[in-house]
């Protein structure tokens, strides 16, 4: 007997369903507890690579490994049950040929059950997206600051700011929708540039540092939580979390020196 689950998740092609819709938001997300709180509200999660930076004190998302994504993978997608959850593939795990690609991200949809995986790269991984798509697995593509590039970049700089740089930019656009990527991510790259890429494509372009007026947004959770110790210009911060953390913790440490700590239940019985 087959079970139904009782909630559907959104997937890939209701994503792209949304092209020129409501606004896709979106987040990223690296853990069970703030994927649970995110979903209710956003249409997919990333577990973005950036969690090399932001969880795990990397300079930069080069030294992330699969094995990582996988495990961050798994815990977001147990914690969320309604939004799709896109899982980036690391540097090193796609870019050789469109076999290892097709492996490793066959690994992260086994592995962590997610609906979707993310690239980064515009032509040169054209032909990667095409085979992955062909062969059963969503494709997010991302383009402009590609930060998995920061070291031919010369930095996270911000692209297509002169007009005659952006051909290039345009023609990646179009190379990722060619090849069937579900939707694109644009990432810090000059607002109308961005526009005219969301004007030319049939399928949503997800801005971070690009434009409003892209089909949806996509911001690094800590970021807008006011958690991450340095943002980018572009970040608005909705809540002041890490104050409210270390806040937190003061009094605990206040309470404990002072062994006021109210630690004399001695239950392990859950509160209501
Ligand atoms: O790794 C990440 O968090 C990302 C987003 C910034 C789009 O790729």
């Amino acid at each position: 007997m087959s079970v139904q689950k009782q909630i559907k998740r959104i997937t890939a092609p209701a994503i792209t369903a949304r092209k020129g819709g409501e606004p896709i938001v979106s987040l990223t997300a690296y853990h069970s507890h703030t994927a649970a709180i995110a979903d209710q509200y956003v249409d997919f999660l990333l577990v973005g690579d950036s969690l090399g930076m932001v969880m795990h004190g990397y300079e930069t998302t080069l030294p992330v490994t699969l094995d990582l994504m996988i495990s961050h993978g798994q815990a977001v997608c147990k914690g969320s049950k309604r939004a799709l959850v896109v899982v980036d593939m690391p540097f090193g795990s796609y870019e050789e040929s469109p076999q290892i690609a097709f492996r490793n991200a066959a690994r992260i949809i086994k592995e962590t059950e997610c609906g979707a995986i993310k690239l980064e790269g515009g032509k040169r991984m054209a032909r990667t997206i095409n085979y992955l798509v062909d062969r059963g697995i969503p494709v997010m593509a991302h383009i402009g600051l590609t930060p998995q590039s920061v070291n031919v970049l010369g930095g996270f700089r911000s692209q297509g700011r002169e007009r005659d740089l952006w051909k290039p930019i345009l023609e990646d656009a179009v190379a990722v929708t060619e090849a069937g990527a579900f939707a694109v991510v644009l990432e810090a790259m000059a607002a109308p540039l961005a526009v005219e890429i969301t004007k030319a494509l049939p399928i949503p372009t997800i801005g971070i540092g690009a434009s409003a007026q892209c089909d949806g947004q996509i911001l690094v959770m800590e970021d807008m939580l006011g958690l991450s110790p340095r943002v980018p210009k572009f970040v608005k911060e909705f809540g002041k979390v890490g104050e409210a953390i270390e806040g937190a913790i003061k009094s605990y440490a206040d309470e404990v020196r002072k062994r006021s700590f109210p630690g004399d239940e001695h239950t392990y019985d859950m509160k209501d």
